[in-house]
């Protein structure tokens, strides 16, 4: 098998990424689409003292994919995640999508490349999720909800039926956005918070219900 995954970001969420990756493969068993070749890092001694079983290869910054070379960004933030993604596209890279084999996904979703899907974590049915993002541990995407590229949603958040994600926006563990709930490009939602009706972009918002505290604009 010539196709090699590389994982972007030798960081907690990267050595995450690792494990379920490995599960993945273990339960396609011959029919694994990749083997796992390592991580792409800007500090080559990112996973000193750790005992992880696969090495740093290089950077992203400066990497040059190989045709058979399937990437996967394990990058929390979303703004430095999407940089990073578009980066490595702009030099011909191809991302994988990773399902975790115990992730639920239901009828007529649509799931973008280089999305990954950790344990437990759940999609219902006719929702659309876009590339890079990131769905953590027992978080849940509901019928019909929109969530945009490179969201970032941390472990046991809910984005409702019928809400909308933008573009890059990061749920805080816990977080909430209710039934059709609005959340601009980039907007920040603290953890155990509450999205009623809408978050603005390029906001920081928290507290239940959700209040707005920062704006980059
Ligand atoms: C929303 C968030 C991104 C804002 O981060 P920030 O802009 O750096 O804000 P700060 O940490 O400076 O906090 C600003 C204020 O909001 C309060 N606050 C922070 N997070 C809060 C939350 N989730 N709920 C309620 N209040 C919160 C802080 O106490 C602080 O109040 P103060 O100014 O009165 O002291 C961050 O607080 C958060 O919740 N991140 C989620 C982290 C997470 O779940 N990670 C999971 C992956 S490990």
């Amino acid at each position: 098998l010539n196709t090699r995954l590389l994982i972007i970001g030798a960081g907690g969420f990267g050595r995450e990424v690792l494990a379920w990756a490995r599960d993945v493969a273990a339960a396609a068993g011959a029919q694994a689409p990749w083997t796992i070749a390592g991580f792409l890092d800007a500090n080559p001694r990112a996973l000193d003292g750790l005992d992880v079983g696969v090495p740093i290869i290089g950077d992203a910054r400066a990497y040059l994919p190989a045709a058979d070379d399937r990437l996967i960004c394990a990058i929390g933030d979303p703004s430095i995640k999407l940089r990073v993604c578009r980066e490595l596209e702009a030099r011909g890279a191809r991302f994988a999508t990773i399902i975790h084999p115990s992730a639920l996904i239901g009828p007529h979703c649509t799931i973008g490349a280089g999305t990954i899907f950790c344990p437990r974590s759940v999609c219902t049915c006719d929702a659309t999720i876009g590339k890079h993002v990131a769905v953590n541990i027992l978080a849940s995407i509901g019928h019909d909800a929109v969530v945009g590229d490179g969201c970032t949603l941390n472990g046991h958040s809910d984005v409702t039926g019928h809400a909308e994600l933008g573009e890059g926006v990061f749920l805080g563990s816990h977080a909430v956005v209710m039934p059709g709930g609005k959340v601009g490009d980039y907007a920040r939602i603290g953890a155990g918070s509450v999205v009623l009706r809408k978050a603005p972009p390029q906001t920081s918002v928290m507290g239940v219900p959700a209040k707005r505290i920062w704006s980059a604009a």
